[in-house]
């Protein structure tokens, strides 16, 4: 089905990925992308698309934005406390605006209620049962923790000091966000998908001794890797004068991963893609720009 599509998050990192393939793919003329700050949203009119303007808790504003759009992106907010009403708010003005097809992005989690970032996890999956039950067909894409956020976790001085996460052997199919915003866009430009859950994970998990091994042979310097108990790597935050709430955040993300719950793989990624994603080795050259 032709017709225009609808980016939202454009301003981010993952929106502006997938309006980038979608662009090569289809042309500007068939792109349209939702921001919320005119000054970010800049950079998207020089790429040649139609930028509207809405903010997830706008209901009135985003249904408006979306008038004469025949698919939606919606990229899921970074608001944690309210993820759940914002992303309803999107997902009822697709519907009031005869959107045909709704494409959300997750994520690839399992055992949610036992997570410490429980609230937050099961907004995302309280959001895709609200989009089956209430809104226009739809498309789950659940993505697992981006390679690119390893930074946030590994910590600016890692080149020096190693890697210090209490992640023990915990096992995560990290993938590389351009390679999700790529398999969205191909979700949207091609038929077939609707009704359809896909978990966007890596196709083999990675430890962080893994990270620590291909880092290691990327700079040609050992990078040890060292999984310390949790307390001391929050006291280790807070020394460096991170603030609280990030630091319970990281904790709590660590947490996770240390448990398994990010050890979910399947071929989807892959079939999205039309190839495999790239392996642990290309992108952590990418994302250190080594
Ligand atoms: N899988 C992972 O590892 C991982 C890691 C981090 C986040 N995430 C999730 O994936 C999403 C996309 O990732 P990302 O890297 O692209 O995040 P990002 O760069 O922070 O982008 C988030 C986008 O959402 C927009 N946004 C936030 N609140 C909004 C609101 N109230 N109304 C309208 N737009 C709003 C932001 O607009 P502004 O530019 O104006 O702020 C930005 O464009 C995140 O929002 C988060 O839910 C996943």
């Amino acid at each position: 089905m032709r017709g225009t599509i609808l980016v939202t998050g454009a301003t981010g990192n993952l929106g502006a990925a997938a309006i980038d393939h979608l662009i090569a793919k289809a042309g500007p003329d068939r792109v349209t992308a939702l921001a919320r700050n005119t000054e970010k949203a800049a950079p998207l009119h020089a790429k040649g698309i139609d930028v509207r303007l809405g903010n997830y808790d706008d209901t009135a504003a985003l249904e408006q934005a979306m008038k004469g759009v025949s698919k939606v992106l919606l990229v899921s907010s970074n608001d944690h406390g309210q993820l759940l009403t914002q992303h309803q708010n999107v997902i009822h003005a697709a519907q009031q605006a005869g959107v045909k097809h709704v494409v959300y992005t997750g994520t690839a989690v399992k055992d949610a209620d036992a997570s410490p970032m429980s609230p937050m996890l099961n907004a995302h999956f309280r959001t895709e049962d609200h989009l089956k039950d209430s809104g226009p067909p739809y498309t789950v894409l659940r993505n697992t923790m981006y390679t690119d956020a390893l930074p946030i976790f590994l910590g600016q001085d890692l080149f020096e000091r190693g890697i210090n996460v209490p992640a023990a052997d915990g096992k995560v199919p990290f993938a590389l966000r351009r390679e999700m915003g790529e398999a969205a866009a191909n979700v949207l430009l091609h038929d077939g998908h609707e009704a359809k859950t896909y978990q966007l994970t890596a196709s083999e998990p990675y430890t962080f001794q893994d990270i620590a091994h291909v880092l290691s042979e990327h700079t040609g310097k050992p990078v040890p890797y060292t999984s310390p108990d949790p307390h001391a790597f929050e006291d280790n935050l807070r020394s460096a004068g991170a603030p609280e709430r990030g630091i319970a955040v990281l904790s709590a993300f660590v947490t996770d991963m240390r448990e398994g719950r990010y050890d979910i793989i399947t071929q989807d990624f892959e079939n999205l893609l039309g190839r495999k994603p790239a392996p642990l080795r290309e992108s952590l050259r990418e994302v250190y720009g080594l």
